[in-house]
């Protein structure tokens, strides 16, 4: 398969991870119900939280939008460690030793969490111990990576210094950890959700919460109109619709990165690897087909913003060939990151002022041991008031302002893409390819248009039904994005993923263009 034939993608992206496990088949909530705990989310945080809190004597639903476990969870490397790029320096120096040393327990207990829920259970998961390497190629990193190597040590990691990997370009330094893992993360929780469901815990699946009301106790509506009454209620969404208190809108943005799955000719030395600078690369093997497939990722962007998102795909093929002969690239997929103003997660009480509302989300491109970690922590949280990690999650801390900088700058940038979307120039006419789509002004509005590959078109309202932002087209998924809070919508306008809790007003009759903009839609 030579470059040209790598990079003529004649399918659309696919995760390995969803291509290699059954799909699921949960029902969709049709009827009122009552719980004692509602898990909004059905991706890693919520299967987990479920599995944690089984024998605490909770009655237990989750509800999931779309189908468990292919969110986030379905389009991610999968590398189970508690090697975070270059995070224990910066998490020491900005809010001192013991909030290190929590983040650094918590994370070293979720590598082994995941290995005892998988073993207790019997749960073929393709566990397997690896070494995790940060790598730079600049000389401003190497005083940074001999600074983490002393601070992770004193926190108890087994982290020491190597100034070679085994790959064909010269590297100036790396930290390495060791007792790290990797694994399949929807063979470990489907196997987990099967589990939790044999007891009792209710999971409905195309069941989206589209409103939480809170008056002695939660009432959660869903997009079908049903009502879940609840004592407490976990959010764990990824990014959160619920925007009535904590501001978290105002605090997250969302980055994209992509992946490559080749078949090589040569065989993967081991381990797991990521750059510290940018742009970004990460390195790991997945056993497959009586062979090996090798995952090349990086190239993260804001999502809805940045250069045509193919070019993202080419350029880790040109990557993967200066290290491999590529025989065959069988899967490719990109994912989406919730970050933070201050580079960790927010888990824990949604404010502190909602004893009874919980949040799990942020957890930047290390969701494998801070979804675990998560679980743990709102269980305990939950069960017994407290979590020997909840300061260093604790949505509230007061440390994330001194992020204000990035407070400032993100939400500048959030103003700017509202003004930018709604000023921008728009292509005049519809002259698209099967698999191409464009803005187009009509009377002075946006309309979306997408030809599908039979040669129909589909408009949409590309005003995002969150908060109003407006839409780009992301030509390596074929979906609309938003680059302000990062909902992305397929070309007939429904929702991928959210924020955004509506879907985007969609015709596919040209003379019906007026519809989008009618406010009774
Ligand atoms: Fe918030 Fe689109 S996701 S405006």
């Amino acid at each position: 398969m030579n470059i040209d034939e790598q990079k003529n993608f004649k399918k659309t992206p696919e995760s390995y991870w969803i291509a290699s496990t059954e799909t699921t088949n949960y029902p969709t909530l049709n009827e009122d119900i009552n719980v004692d705990i509602l898990i909004i989310g059905g991706g890693f945080v919520g299967i987990s939280c479920a599995y944690q809190l089984l024998n605490e004597g909770f009655k237990i639903a989750i509800i999931e939008a779309n189908k468990i476990l292919q969110g986030t969870t379905g389009y991610t490397t999968a590398k189970v460690t508690s090697q975070h790029g270059l995070i224990y320096n910066k998490v020491q120096s900005q809010m001192g030793k013991e909030l290190a040393q929590q983040y650094a327990d918590a994370n070293q207990n979720a590598i082994l969490e995941i290995k005892r829920i998988s073993e207790e259970n019997n749960i073929q998961c393709d566990y397997v111990h690896q070494p995790a390497f940060t790598y730079t190629q600049q000389d401003k990193y190497i005083k940074q990576i001999e600074d983490e190597i002393k601070i992770a040590t004193e926190l108890g990691i087994k982290a020491s210094y190597v100034d070679e990997i085994p790959f064909n370009f010269p590297i100036k330094a790396a930290v390495r950890f060791d007792d790290q893992a990797q694994f399949h993360p929807r063979k470990y929780l489907l196997a987990l959700a099967n589990l939790v469901q044999n007891q009792d815990v209710q999971i409905f699946e195309n069941t989206r919460a589209v409103d939480i009301e809170d008056d002695n106790g939660y009432t959660i509506t869903t997009a079908q109109g049903n009502k879940i009454t609840a004592n407490k209620v976990i959010i764990a969404s990824h990014y959160p619709f619920y925007n009535k208190h904590g501001m978290y809108f105002a605090r997250i943005y969302m980055e994209r990165s992509y992946i490559v799955a080749i078949k090589a000719k040569e065989q993967y030395p081991g381990g797991m690897y990521i750059s510290e600078e940018d742009p970004g690369r990460s390195l790991r093997s997945q056993s497959y087909d009586n062979g090996e497939l090798i995952f090349v990722g990086g190239e993260h962007h804001k999502t809805g913003q940045g250069k045509s998102t193919v070019k993202h795909y080419e350029t880790l093929i040109d990557f993967a060939n200066s290290l491999y002969t590529v025989e065959d690239i069988p899967f490719r997929w990109s994912t989406q990151d919730c970050m933070t103003l201050d580079g960790l997660p927010y888990v824990g009480n949604f404010t502190a002022n909602t004893p009874n509302l919980y949040i799990a989300t942020g957890f930047q491109k290390w969701g494998m041991t801070n979804s675990t970690a998560s679980s743990i922590i709102l269980k305990d949280l939950i069960v017994h008031g407290k979590s020997p990690w909840q300061d260093v999650y604790n949505p509230s801390r007061k440390t994330i302002m001194a992020s204000a900088k990035n407070f400032i700058v993100e939400n500048y940038n959030v103003a700017e893409q509202l003004l930018d979307g709604k000023l921008s120039q728009l292509p005049g006419d519809a002259d698209l390819k099967p698999g191409d789509a464009k803005v187009l002004k009509v009377d002075g509005k946006r309309v979306g248009v997408y030809r599908d590959r039979q040669g129909n078109l589909h408009l949409v309202n590309t005003t995002c039904t969150h908060m109003g932002c407006e839409l780009n087209w992301n030509s390596a998924e074929e979906s609309w994005d938003c680059p302000c809070h990062g909902s992305r919508f397929t070309y007939e306008g429904k929702i991928i993923s959210g924020p955004a809790v509506r879907p985007l007003r969609a015709s596919n009759d040209v003379n019906t263009i007026d519809k989008l903009f009618t406010e009774d839609y």
